[in-house]
């Protein structure tokens, strides 16, 4: 082994390791989801693209209710999978974006949801390229909604 391959070998870990640290306190999200689910694996995927570490989890269909009410998500805001970040839950296909801007700004409530699951919003594009309009939602602690952004 010569002395450049060593050296360039601990300069990439140098380098590479804060970064790392400073990925893993923000961008770690933990996902529950059907193991069929695949607009689910494409959300993951959406994740994983924009820098988000994911921990996948495959849950049946009622450990996923169960995980929703726990979590404050009532059935009528409720989308495919759920997902934890930073103490927020992430419900439904929300840009990653809208998660990093959460987690940013701090608010006092339970996450963000966006509702059933829009064509167009990450992981439900369509194949023709249509979309439609969507909210983003920030669920309140106590149960209310109001819109965190407009897609
Ligand atoms: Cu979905
Ligand atoms: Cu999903």
């Amino acid at each position: 082994m010569s002395i450049r391959t060593v050296f360039g070998c601990c300069l990439v870990l140098l380098l590479a390791s804060p970064a790392l640290a400073a990925r893993d306190e923000q961008s770690s999200i933990e996902v529950w989801k059907s193991p069929t689910c695949d607009c689910c694996g494409k959300w993951v995927k959406h994740l994983e693209d924009n820098g988000f570490a994911v921990k996948v989890n495959n849950a049946r269909s009622s450990t996923l209710q169960q995980i929703k009410r726990q979590a404050g998500i009532e059935k009528k805001i409720a989308s495919c999978h759920t997902a934890m970040v930073g103490g927020y839950v992430i419900e439904g296909h929300v840009p990653a974006a809208d998660i990093e801007r959460l987690v940013k700004e701090h608010p006092d409530a339970v996450g963000l949801t966006v509702p059933k699951m829009p064509i167009g919003s990450p992981g439900m594009e369509h194949p023709s390229g249509e979309t439609e309009p969507y909210d983003v939602l920030l669920v309140k602690k106590d149960g209310s909604v109001e819109v965190f952004a407009r897609h």
